[in-house]
């Protein structure tokens, strides 16, 4: 994906800095940043796959596969592996690769380094469910939100669901804010972490626009929940026969 290498490399690269620095804090800032604690971290690993999969609008037709855009240290994939014969997680950074690795030992599970925008290390229409959460609210370029949307709908297979949370909050001028007032706070030396980069801001992007790319791609949305907010999420199906 040429157009989308450098800002694949930016990311990979901050991300591999940040899991060297303190994986777990920025795997999830309600952590704790000098002693998390990892019992919590993988409960909200449970809850997070409560939300996204079990108490979904829609279920998948098979248990087969689930494939996670952006896995971190692995929490969800590994709540995911009762429920599915194999789980495949792909992130952009090998440092996180690395270190869910060595946490998450279900014999079911994988974690893969991916190039960023895409998921071409999948087989077109193999996965039951494709999951991502915290994930693309952190991408910088709304186009690799969608190499990603457009990439879910060609790994699920017939019946499968995507079930995605993004930064839908339709007040875009907040995140510009929220960059501001973290650079100020670092430069003055009150905030000590690296959360001040886009590449953790992101972008918001409205529901409506997710919602296009989804159908363009030949899913079906299912249910929508958080719209405008931080915490958007979409599940959408791809039909057994094609519309
Ligand atoms: C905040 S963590 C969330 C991890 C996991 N989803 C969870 O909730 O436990 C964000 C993860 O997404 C990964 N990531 C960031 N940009 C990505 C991209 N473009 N493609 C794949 N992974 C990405 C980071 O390396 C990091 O592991």
């Amino acid at each position: 994906m040429p157009r989308n290498r450098d800002v694949s490399r930016s990311m990979q690269r901050y991300w591999d800095e940040r899991a060297r620095e303190n994986a777990v804090y920025y795997v999830d800032t309600t952590c704790d940043y000098g002693a998390p604690d990892m019992d919590r971290f993988f409960e909200t690993g449970r809850a997070i796959v409560r939300e996204a999969f079990l108490e979904a609008p829609v279920q998948p037709s098979g248990r087969q596969l689930a494939v996670e855009i952006g896995p971190g240290l692995g929490r969800v994939c590994s709540a995911l592996a009762p429920h599915f014969e194999a789980v495949i997680g792909v992130d952009v950074s090998d440092e996180m690769v690395r270190r869910a690795r060595e946490l998450v030992t279900d014999s079911n599970v994988t974690f893969e380094v991916g190039d960023g925008a895409t998921l071409h290390s999948i087989d077109d229409a193999c996965a039951d469910l494709v999951v991502t959460f915290t994930v693309l609210q952190h991408v910088p370029k709304r186009e690799v939100i969608v190499s990603y949307l457009r990439e879910a709908a060609r790994v699920l297979r017939p019946g499968g669901v995507l079930s995605a949370q993004w930064n839908g909050d339709a007040r875009p001028n907040r995140y510009r804010m929220r960059g501001w007032w973290w650079r100020l706070q670092r430069r003055a030396g009150v905030l000590r972490d690296n959360r001040a980069a886009p590449q953790f801001l992101g972008t918001p992007v409205p529901v409506s626009f997710v919602r296009g790319v989804l159908e363009d791609a030949g899913l079906v949305v299912e249910g929508t929940k958080g719209d405008g907010t931080l915490f958007s999420w979409i599940w959408a199906r791809k039909p057994q026969v094609p519309g």
